[in-house]
């Protein structure tokens, strides 16, 4: 099976897809607002000193873990262990967890096309309005909107590694970019957008309690799309002769400058179209933020350039989005389909159909817990409260099970692979690295403080989201 692998057709593709996958709604919406609000310049840089010094590490780990493998993570986590049963159920975690994520992710990529949709059209006046997010989420114009976006990721996986994954990234980054940067022009040139990047710039380091400690590396950990599988899966589309770590590095650097980038855009867009705004009163939610506040920021715009260019700036705004979007759930639902290619050995059409059925059905109940459906909305009870299936889905995936994954990677590679296999597969492609300080950084976090951070993230979240008792911050 190895080798008829699929494989991408060059570094660069190989970058930007995995740059595809980290970019994602987080980067352009919510890192912005949470910087914002969490100290401005002190968050900034609590920040890229996760991704430097803890995120970095563990992705490094997981691509090196793929491409040692060829396989998607549970074929990995199986052949690398020795067919060990711990590690295998290890493996099954970081199939399903990819698979989940991708359910609820999905919900949010569709409510926003529905948005691309509805402001291009010229409905941005409505979009504005405050009830408009509560009643498009529980209309069934929703449905369509889905199939629409299922139909574009089918489209994109059905082609496979180099035809699909590849070619997307390689048309949807530059043109994230590009837009991005026009963005982000257009913003910094209207009146009044430099308070909106004193307040996003300006370090305020009393603003800085433990909860927000970890909720900046939160954020950094999935921003990179780790304890996903992703990484694994695409580390084992490159063969040897990739440099691993400068690969990664490119990735963590592209990611952050997005993200970074995105702040430069969404702040003094709120400041310069809005002046009258309380900071404290931003949502740090990344949902209310995109459907809820910023439409009504757009159409502030209508004042100094008309209708059509505030919906011509908001369509633009979505689209941008949606191309984080897409490329990001392409690539955390490539996980479960190229696991069922090559534990299943079934075919790429067959594996993709089998798993898009059920994707549509998940998600299909997660649209539902809006308040359509009354066993959906009020699915579960935890911790006090009633959550939806939505909710459930959110807190045992992306806020439990990300860094319980990111953990047993860590252990994974030092303790069980050894460091030894793994260095050696790290160093193929990239002989600098042998021997040098970053090998022995790596090397030494992966096996002590990084796993122990995020066993002290898992502990307090499983006490706080299912137990009510906060543990730290
Ligand atoms: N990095 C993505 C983001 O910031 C996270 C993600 C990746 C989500 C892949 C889903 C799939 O939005």
């Amino acid at each position: 099976m190895a080798g008829s692998r699929e494989q991408f057709g060059s570094k660069l593709g190989f970058i930007l897809a995995a740059a595809g996958s980290a970019v994602g709604i987080g980067n352009l919406v919510g890192f912005p607002v949470g910087a914002a609000k969490n100290g401005g310049g002190a968050f900034l840089i609590m920040y890229a000193i996760f991704v430097a010094f803890i995120c970095l590490p563990v992705m490094i780990a997981e691509m090196t873990v793929g491409r040692a493998s060829q396989k998607d993570p549970l074929g990995a986590l199986t052949n690398l262990s020795g067919h060990n049963r711990g590690w295998r159920m290890a493996g099954w975690l970081s199939i399903i967890t990819p698979f989940m994520i991708a359910v609820f992710y999905l919900v949010i990529t569709v409510w926003i096309f529905g948005y691309l949709f509805e402001s291009s059209i010229g409905n941005l006046d409505e979009l504005a309005q405050p009830e408009t997010f509560g009643n498009f989420i529980t209309s069934s114009n929703l449905f369509i909107y889905m199939a629409g976006v299922v139909a574009i990721i089918y489209a994109i996986l059905r082609g496979g590694v180099k035809e699909g994954i590849e070619k997307a990234a390689k048309i949807l980054m530059p043109a994230l970019f590009i837009m991005l940067i026009i963005l982000v022009v257009f913003v910094l040139t209207r009146e009044n957008a430099f308070a909106g990047v004193r307040y996003y710039l300006i370090p305020d380091i009393s603003k800085i309690d433990a909860g927000v400690v970890n909720g900046a590396l939160a954020q950094a950990f999935f921003s990179l799309s780790l304890g996903m599988g992703i990484m694994i899966t695409y580390g084992s589309y490159i063969d040897t002769r990739a440099n691993l770590p400068s690969s990664a590095k490119l990735v963590a650097l592209t990611d952050t400058a997005v993200a970074f980038a995105a702040g430069l855009m969404i702040l003094p867009a709120i400041f310069s179209f809005n002046p009258e705004v309380n900071p404290d009163e931003l949502s740090e939610s990344s949902i209310s933020m995109i459907f809820s506040y910023l439409p009504q920021i757009f159409l502030e715009l209508q004042n100094s350039i008309g209708y059509f260019g505030a919906s011509a700036v908001a369509s633009f705004f979505f689209l941008l989005v949606f191309f984080a979007a897409i490329t990001s759930i392409v690539s955390i639902f490539e996980v479960p389909v190229a696991a069922l290619m090559s534990e299943k050995g079934m075919e790429r059409k067959k594996a993709l159909l089998l798993c898009v059925s059920l994707l549509i059905v998940f998600s299909a109940f997660c649209a539902l817990s809006f308040g359509f459906v009354e066993f959906f909305t009020n699915f579960v009870s935890y911790a006090g409260a009633d959550r939806s299936f939505f909710d459930l889905v959110y807190d045992v995936f992306y806020d439990t099970i990300l860094p319980l994954n990111g953990l047993l990677i860590c252990l994974f590679v030092i303790y069980r692979w050894k460091k030894h296999n793994f260095n050696e597969e790290l160093d193929r492609g990239a002989p600098e690295f042998k021997n040098s300080l970053f090998e022995r950084y790596v090397n030494f976090s992966l096996g002590t403080f990084i796993p122990g951070i995020l066993l002290l993230i898992f502990v307090n979240t499983v006490a706080l989201k299912y137990f009510g008792v906060a543990l730290i911050g």
